[in-house]
């Protein structure tokens, strides 16, 4: 059963010159690591992707030593557990997939890692080579209206124990609770941090995590069609005069 449509929401970056907004970018990934980040794992992104994105190195680097990380084996031939560097990749919440199925009473919290994924810009074959990589249909739109779109359920309808009611996920019962609620964050750059701007921003952060080269992309894209334009004038002006005589 399909869920309801989300609406189109008019993200900033999403122009076809448009880039991120950074500051919105910040504040999403603190709005993960703060809600998400305790069920959702994002095993593609590292640290170091944050860098000039959201954060300075020096603040990346800081953030990265928070965390502990199990390495080795050393010369030693053990084990060691160290604090995180800018090459690790972001902590995962469980230690596999039926760990996280036992804490969620069944149901599994997927990676957000390419949730968001456009599929057009996307290699048909990647999408389907990554085991809980899958993207989600209008991903930026759909879980902005996940997110936001927990309500009482309508008359007649009865959710089971354990599941709530979400018009926008397919069946409209979901066992992932309602995360956003006004101040679940305290914002460090003083936002408000309402449902909404929690959502948005969150989205904003994945949207970028999905598509780390958009903003190159559309500037690559910019660069080709000015080349081209400036080529197909210095055809047009060939034509006329070097084949005027021909005529
Ligand atoms: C599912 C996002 C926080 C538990 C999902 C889905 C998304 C999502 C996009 C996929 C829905 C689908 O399959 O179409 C987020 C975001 C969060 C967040 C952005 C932070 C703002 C959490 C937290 C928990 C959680 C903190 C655990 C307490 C789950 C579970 C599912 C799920 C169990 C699977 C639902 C089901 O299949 O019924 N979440 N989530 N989520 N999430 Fe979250």
């Amino acid at each position: 059963e399909h869920g309801l449509e989300s609406p189109d929401y008019p993200w900033p970056h999403q122009g076809i010159l448009s880039s991120y907004d950074h500051a919105s970018i910040r504040r999403g990934h603190q709005v993960y690591t703060q809600v998400c980040a305790s069920c959702h794992s994002m095993s593609l992104i590292s640290y170091r992707d944050l860098v000039g994105v959201a954060y300075t190195e020096e603040e990346t680097k800081a953030m990265a030593a928070e965390i502990e990380v199990e390495d080795g084996p050393n010369d030693e031939g053990e084990m060691f557990s160290r604090p995180g560097k800018l090459s690790d990749r972001f902590p995962q919440p469980y230690a596999n997939e039926q760990a996280a199925r036992f804490a969620n009473g069944g149901a599994y919290p997927p990676d957000l890692s390419l949730i968001t994924k456009v599929p057009l810009s996307s290699l048909f074959l990647f999408r389907f080579s990554f085991k809980g990589h899958l993207a989600r249909h209008n991903g930026q739109n759909y879980v902005f209206a996940l997110l936001t779109g927990y309500r009482d359920p309508p008359a007649g309808v009865t959710i089971r124990e354990g599941l709530h009611y979400n018009p926008y996920f397919p069946g409209g019962a979901i066992a992932m609770p309602k995360m956003l609620n006004d101040g679940a964050v305290e914002y460090e750059d003083g936002t408000p941090a309402t449902e909404a701007q929690m959502g948005k921003d969150v989205v904003s952060f994945l949207s970028w995590a999905a598509e780390p080269e958009m903003e190159e992309r559309k500037l690559m894209g910019f660069k080709w069609i000015f080349v081209l334009s400036l080529a197909l004038l210095q055809a047009a002006y060939y034509r006329r005069m070097r084949w005027s005589v021909l005529k």
